[in-house]
């Protein structure tokens, strides 16, 4: 099953590029810029890594991306992540970035976008991929505005726009202007919702934000009717098994919904959301939840094809990506 799944092309579409910052960069990067560390140790590092919920999480992770200044470094981030992400079978991804956390330091926004696409570029054609703004839902939507407006020059290498951060508390409606005027410039939404956050907020990011993908969702299991319209709209879920059970969403990755949502014909995906820190890329993420659920090579191949299905490329590259993925089954012997 492994080499199966590490072989399968697929695309990745819950990542966010600040959390595959792995211990290792985050100390060299510390190195280079000059940055104090609250570790000593990879082993301070890890032992860090305990995490009870998602804002015990985001207290690091923001912390973290303090060793992120030059363009460079922006870059070597990036293109870690796309030689990783190729050597899970990933063809396509669709990449979120926080550059609030980054612009509230004092960076400019050309030079995160700068460092982001100079190492797209270099990792394609092997991986295509694309940029989704996030703005964080934990600061408010002027602030988010005030995001938009200094990515404005950069647009041109953005697809998306997403809504992250800590989730209760912070509904998708308070984000519907900051959303509008990204979408009237052109970008696709996306929102996190129903992760922490209740069935509700996936409901408002549908109807308010407009959100083409749902991020997370799995709070959607507690909605049976939004499950109904997820299936009838086909609204994709980026589902981020590791995740939820580091943050403590789903302990037990035993009693995850995503074999649920399948059975019930949701169109789910599955993703890494923070690799670095939720202990596994894609790869990793499709074996976790196989082995949790009992899922079969047949469900790996459904899982991978819903990842082209739920891209927002082109029908003609998707249906090339579709047609990789029969080949690569036919090239393996019948499923045990
Ligand atoms: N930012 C990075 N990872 C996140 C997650 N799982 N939920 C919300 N915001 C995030
Ligand atoms: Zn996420």
């Amino acid at each position: 099953m492994e080499r199966f799944v590490r072989g399968l092309p697929k695309s990745e579409l819950h990542i966010h590029i600040e959390g595959t910052l792995e211990a290792r960069m985050m100390f060299d990067l510390a190195r280079r810029n000059g940055v104090a560390l609250p570790y000593g140790s990879i082993d301070e590092v890890e032992a860090a890594y305990a995490f009870t919920d998602l804002q015990s999480f985001l207290d690091i992770y923001y912390e973290a991306a303090a060793v992120l200044r030059t363009e460079a470094d922006f870059a070597d981030l990036m293109s870690a992540y796309l030689a990783r992400a190729v050597a899970d079978g990933v063809r396509h991804a669709d990449i979120f970035f926080d550059p609030q956390t980054h612009t509230e330091r004092g960076i400019d926004m050309g030079t995160v976008i700068r460092g982001f696409v100079s190492a797209q570029r270099d990792a394609a054609p092997d991986i295509t991929s694309t940029l989704i703004l996030c703005f964080l839902r934990h600061l408010p939507a002027e602030a988010a505005v005030e995001a938009l407006e200094a990515a404005r020059p950069y647009l041109e290498h953005v697809q998306g726009v997403g809504l992250d951060s800590g989730e209760k508390g912070n509904p998708p409606e308070l984000f519907a202007e900051p959303y509008r005027m990204a979408v009237a410039a052109g970008l696709i939404p996306v929102a996190h919702a129903g992760e922490e956050g209740p069935a509700g907020y996936i409901r408002s990011a549908l109807d308010v934000l407009g959100a083409r993908r749902i991020d997370h969702g799995v709070r959607a299991g507690d909605d049976p009717e939004l499950v109904d319209r997820l299936v009838r709209e086909r609204v994709p879920l980026t589902i981020c098994p590791l995740s939820n059970q580091r943050l403590q969403v789903f302990p037990d990755l035993r009693m995850h919904p995503l074999k649920r949502f399948m059975d019930a014909g949701v169109l789910v995906t599955v993703n890494s959301d923070d690799p670095a820190y939720f202990g596994g890329y894609v790869g990793d993420n499709y074996l976790a939840i196989a082995d949790a659920l009992g899922l079969t090579r047949t469900d790996m191949v459904r899982l991978a094809r819903n990842s082209i299905e739920a891209t927002f490329l082109p029908d003609d590259r998707k249906a090339t990506l579709q047609d990789e993925i029969t080949a690569y089954v036919a090239s393996y012997p019948a499923s045990p």
